[in-house]
């Protein structure tokens, strides 16, 4: 469980009900104990309610939803006898989730090539290379190449093309930014890895969004840092809690804060200047880091071009505590393992230094054809990519309401995936039954700290959009075969909650 417990004030857990109501007939005939303790069970196995997080006393609570206190004391004896809630004499009650609730289990590994044509692989969210252009840029840069190779070809900062390119598009996206604040790494994962031996240590605590990236939350979890799971707010949309996040950065003082705030992975949630402004403030305040993952950043299908995007966060940071990753793996080729991190000079020099203990330095050949690509040819690359997103998305949206009607998410502006409520089915059993179906999915539990996010999946938009209705009705095939043992506690509490 968390070091670390939020505290629920009773109108904050009042508000957090209301958005959980139940809908008919969860809530038809059913004493207005169960209701209750089925609703808080549900924000807790949903990730809105941290696990280890402090509920409001029996009594307090009682008097702001207007119930009895006996309705609220046996609401709360429910849920310990079902382990959702622990309880200590005169310490109070905190969230927890049952023993038995499936754990997030081993990466994802994408399918290999010889199983591609019996199994849909919705585990990955990450495009195929654009072509021609990829292949035309190998092309250039393999010319290029024979200029290098008469030196070392270790460059642990990166090749000043690529470090010139990558800084020449944070100025176009309105953060001006020279080649000395870019260090190229091996993917964005490279770069995360550097930014977490140098400023993470063992038992320090980062504040992350719940949900997050899963494979970030993995490998802090190896560093040995203490997740502080900041669940989203939704109005509809998922947006930041800034609430919670002061709550979080006042109390628990994290050393870093991670977020994703451009097309989030895995809700595709575009968060607005105002409160990247309101989080940097309080982040600030409370000297945490703010570690700033671009990855998805220029995902923007949905976006007309006439909107503004809002800037990067480093662009709104007046006391130099933003550190950015980015990478060239969504919009250019994941094959390639570009990424970088983009940061004061000092400190990326620092993580060179560093690296030379690690990769040393990322392949001069990739690093050629990514600055080819980020050149003269990125609109129409960007263009291509977006398109093909986009298609995908329409045709998941169209599809999922026919084939799988209890199924909600919110339709994202941009992103890699959706974030889907999947009824009260487990996510873990979908993706047990998916592995002997011939499908392979992400559990939403992979992108909680503590295994929250059970009733969700992610469903990348990797498929070809004609190919979508196929996967959709094999999804559909896979849940109604999951459907008959894939619940983890009681099943009541379980409808979706509009996201
Ligand atoms: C938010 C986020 N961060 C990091 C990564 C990893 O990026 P890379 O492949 O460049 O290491 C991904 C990949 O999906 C991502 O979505």
């Amino acid at each position: 469980m968390a070091d670390w417990h939020t505290t629920v004030t009773p109108p904050a857990l009042a508000r957090l009900l209301a958005a959980a109501r139940l809908p008919e007939p969860a809530t038809a005939r059913r004493p207005a104990y169960r209701v209750l303790a089925g609703q808080i069970r549900l924000l807790v196995t949903e990730g809105r309610l941290p696990v280890g997080a402090r509920l409001p006393a029996e009594r307090e609570l009682a008097s702001a939803l207007e119930l009895s206190r006996t309705t609220v004391a046996t609401a709360y004896e429910t849920l310990r006898a079902d382990g959702y809630l622990l309880s200590r004499r005169g310490a109070g009650s905190w969230t927890a989730l049952p023993e038995g609730a499936p754990p997030p289990s081993d990466a994802l590994h994408p399918v290999p090539p010889d199983e591609q044509g019996r199994t849909l692989d919705l585990g990955v969210a990450a495009l195929p290379a654009p072509q021609p252009f990829l292949g035309e840029a190998a092309a250039r840069a393999v010319e290029q190449l024979s200029c290098y190779a008469a030196g070392h070809g270790h460059y642990p900062t990166g090749v000043p093309v690529l470090r010139e390119a990558v800084a020449r598009r944070y100025t176009e996206r309105g953060l001006p930014t020279t080649p000395d604040q870019i260090l190229v790494t091996t993917g964005a994962m490279g770069g995360l890895h550097l930014i977490q031996r140098a400023l993470i240590g063992r038992g320090d605590r980062v504040a992350v969004e719940a949900p997050s990236y899963a494979h970030t939350l993995q490998a802090l979890r190896i560093t040995g840092a203490r997740l502080v799971p900041v669940p989203y707010g939704y109005r509809p949309e998922p947006e930041w809690d800034l609430t919670e996040w002061r709550r979080v950065l006042r109390g628990a003082a994290p050393k870093v804060s991670y977020v994703i705030p451009d097309f989030h992975n895995p809700t595709g949630a575009l968060i607005g200047e105002e409160q990247r402004r309101e989080l940097l403030a309080a982040a600030r305040a409370a000297g945490s880091v703010v570690l700033v993952d671009e990855t998805t950043a220029e995902l923007g299908w949905g976006v007309p071009e006439s909107v503004p995007m809002p800037r990067p966060m480093a662009a709104l940071d007046r006391a130099a505590q933003v550190v950015t990753v980015g990478s060239a793996g969504k919009l250019l080729w994941g094959g390639l393992r570009i990424g970088w991190v983009r940061a004061a000079p000092a400190l990326v020099r620092r993580l060179a230094s560093d690296r030379v203990y690690s990769d040393v330095g990322t392949p001069v050949l990739d690093q050629l054809i990514a600055a080819d690509l980020m050149g003269e040819p990125l609109p129409a690359v960007r263009a291509h990519q977006l398109d093909r997103l986009r298609a995908t998305a329409h045709a998941f949206a169209a599809a999922l309401p026919e084939h799988l009607p209890g199924w909600t998410f919110a339709q994202p502006p941009g992103g890699l995936s959706l974030w889907v409520s999947t009824g009260g089915l487990s996510g873990a059993a979908l993706a047990q039954a998916g592995e002997r179906g011939g499908v392979r999915i992400a559990a939403g539990n992979r992108f909680g700290s503590d295994g929250a996010f059970e009733h969700h999946i992610r469903i990348p938009f990797t498929v070809p959009a004609p190919a979508v209705p196929a996967a959709v009705r094999r999804l559909a095939a896979t849940a109604a075969r999951a459907a008959a043992g894939g619940r983890f506690g009681p099943a009541d509490g379980a409808p979706p909650l509009a996201v």
